[in-house]
């Protein structure tokens, strides 16, 4: 049972400016500060050579790109990369998401308006519903869709031809993708946490697009609190120059950066309070833990796909927690961090 005057106590974040996912204000960031091009995507560079390599062969046959599968956590360049990937080609870039094809009509209506060489984009693929997916099975096999006509012992099958087209599907839960459909991609890209080098350049060059001219020290600084990714760098930039601009004149040096970081609650590594209110919980009332999912989302009152899908890929990234087959553990690194003594077991 979970008593709550144990609970250690959260103060809830000033705002989620660490969240990964996608939040409404990000859109407009999100298109000026997208790279259009593949030189100019920063870091990934196995991904980028065989990508750039499958592509140049797609081209150099006339044929349209073979179906490609994008996976990684949020905020990692997945939609950026489809954007890219149109343009290289040269085709016009369609996009949809799982959960936006409702009924099978959904899905035939947008294959059959599809041109050759076109590119449809699949947000969040592992969404897509079973019955629908049967439906893109034949379309990304034979660019074809076959429709039912009619019911009971008069139905039969019809098959119209599609012209050839290549679908990009994305998604931040590869396991949750049935092997039929992953099957049926020619090619599958992981995105993968950016280093802190690469962090850093991703951060300069948003901030030459934005006309900000930061100090060497600032950009680190913005970096390194990134959890590597760089939905967030372009984020946490955007609300130090805002900081810059009412406290500092507009110049965003090192301090100005600080101390807008400060103010959101960020610290060294990039964790916020929900991060540590997590790892809290564990090590104080789980005593580090192995706890399961379940109890600990309950202990913090967060869902568990939130834990799951946003908090926890970067903890088992810089090695702050572990998953064992018995739940999640905290590591020492994370007790060093918290300035908690650890007695290991
Ligand atoms: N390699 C990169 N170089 C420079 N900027 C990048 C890079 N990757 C991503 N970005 C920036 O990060 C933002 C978020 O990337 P993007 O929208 O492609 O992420 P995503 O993987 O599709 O996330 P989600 O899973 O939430 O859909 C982009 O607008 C872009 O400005
Ligand atoms: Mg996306």
């Amino acid at each position: 049972m979970i008593n709550d005057n144990e609970t250690p106590q959260q103060t809830p974040p000033p705002d989620r400016v660490l969240l990964p996912t996608e939040q409404s204000d990000d859109q407009v960031a999100d298109n000026t500060l997208r790279p259009s091009r593949l030189n100019d995507f920063i870091g990934q560079s196995e991904l980028k050579t065989t990508l750039q390599i499958f592509i140049d062969a797609a081209l150099k046959r006339a044929e349209p790109l073979e179906h490609v599968l994008l996976y990684g956590n949020p905020g990692l360049g997945k939609t950026t990369l489809a954007h890219i990937i149109a343009k290289e080609l040269g085709g016009n870039l369609k996009i949809t998401s799982g959960p936006a094809l409702e009924r099978v009509g959904d899905l035939a209506a947008v294959l059959s308006n599809l041109a050759r060489g076109d590119i449809l984009f699949i947000d969040e693929i592992h969404r897509i519903n079973h019955t629908i997916e049967e439906v893109l099975y034949p379309a990304m096999e034979d660019f074809a869709l076959d429709i039912m006509v009619g019911k009971g012992p008069t139905a039969r099958i019809l098959r119209l031809n599609l012209e050839p087209f290549t679908i990009i599907g994305a998604t931040t839960r590869l396991s949750l993708l049935s092997a039929p459909l992953r099957d049926r991609f020619g090619a599958t890209f992981h995105l993968n946490f950016y280093t802190p080098a690469e962090m850093r350049l991703i951060v300069a060059r948003s901030a030459k697009i934005l006309g900000l001219n930061p100090e060497e020290p600032a950009i680190h600084a913005l970096a390194d609190r990134s959890r590597r990714t760089p939905r967030i760098a372009n984020r946490l930039l955007k609300r130090a120059r805002d900081y810059a601009e009412v406290k500092h004149q507009g110049n965003l040096t090192f301090i100005a950066a600080i101390e807008a970081l400060n103010l959101l609650a960020i610290d060294e590594l990039g964790l916020d309070s929900t991060d540590r209110f997590l790892l809290q919980t564990l090590i104080e009332k789980f005593k580090g833990g192995p706890v399961g999912l379940n109890t600990l989302a309950a202990a913090t009152q967060e869902e568990m796909a939130t834990i799951e899908e946003v908090y926890e890929p970067f903890l088992l990234q810089i090695g702050f927690l572990e998953r064992t087959p018995r739940g999640r553990q905290a590591t020492s690194r994370a007790y060093t961090h918290l300035k908690i003594n650890h007695t290991p077991r």
